[in-house]
């Protein structure tokens, strides 16, 4: 039986995505009375803590893709849910009191225009909040990345990646205008109990790394899962996993 797309998200990004939105809904302040927009949802990781921190009534997501949307809908029920980018959200001026977006940034084709969108949706002095993997110093996909790196020089990883290196997120909520900016960072733990399970994921075509690793030739997928189990510690073993987390006044 094959994955639906939003299962296999799950699967890979959902089990560090899901334990990441609670310290990034402590890190922008929640819950906050009103109204919370979750920009790029997917299946609903940060979706599920706003609900039960605010109520799903109270929150509204919105995802390009009709599929995680669809998902979101069956998941979550009585949260509204619909179809838009970053850069262009059908909601009027000031809507909401707190416009979050938990590992977008870096995917939007406009991240200065999406923060901008963010914040106009925003209440005058309501929050907004983003968060980025940190591809340089500590992301979940490091350890993937670097073996792959190191069997072959020319392939190119996660850190030029808006937002994803030190001090970058920042820098693009000032080019969005948005003020009273706190730059900061958010980190969970997640034990792996044996190396497959971690490996797995990788193989579900899922983010870049999933399309770099169905390209590979299979003696070459199995070298770079051989690499991989070297340099992984002994399991069970934990991935400590940082993001980059910014918030600022609408
Ligand atoms: C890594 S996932 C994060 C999903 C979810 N926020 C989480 O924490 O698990 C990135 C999401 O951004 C969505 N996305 C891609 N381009 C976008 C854009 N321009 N605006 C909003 N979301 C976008 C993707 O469809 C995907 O659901």
């Amino acid at each position: 039986m094959s994955l639906s797309d939003a299962d296999a998200y799950d699967r890979f990004m959902g089990r560090y995505s899901r334990p990441l939105a609670v310290p990034f809904a402590d890190f922008a302040g929640l819950p906050l009375d009103g109204r919370v927009l979750d920009v790029g949802c997917g299946p609903g990781a940060l979706t599920a803590e706003l609900a039960g921190r605010v109520g799903p009534g109270r929150v509204t997501a919105v995802d390009p893709s009709e599929e995680f949307v669809a998902a979101l809908l069956g998941r979550h029920p009585g949260v509204d849910a619909i179809r838009a980018p970053a850069e262009d959200l059908p909601f009027e001026g000031g809507y909401f009191d707190a416009t979050l977006a938990q590992l977008v940034v870096n995917v939007m084709d406009d991240p200065v225009g999406g923060l901008r969108e963010m914040a106009r949706v925003t209440r005058s002095g309501g929050v907004v909040a983003a968060c980025v993997w940190d591809f340089t110093e500590g992301g979940p996909l490091g350890p993937f990345w670097d073996a792959a790196q190191a069997l072959d020089p020319e392939v190119e990883t996660g850190s030029v990646l808006p937002g994803s290196r030190r001090g970058h997120l920042a820098d693009l909520f000032h080019a969005a205008g948005i003020d009273d900016i706190v730059d900061g960072a958010v980190a969970v733990d997640v034990e792996h109990a044996k190396f497959e399970d971690w490996w797995e994921p990788f193989t579900l075509g899922v983010a870049p790394s999933g399309t770099y690793v169905a390209g590979l030739e299979p003696d070459r997928r199995t070298a770079l899962r051989e690499l991989c189990r070297e340099r992984l510690p002994e399991p069970p073993f934990v991935i400590s996993a940082k993001a980059w987390a910014v918030r600022g006044a609408a």
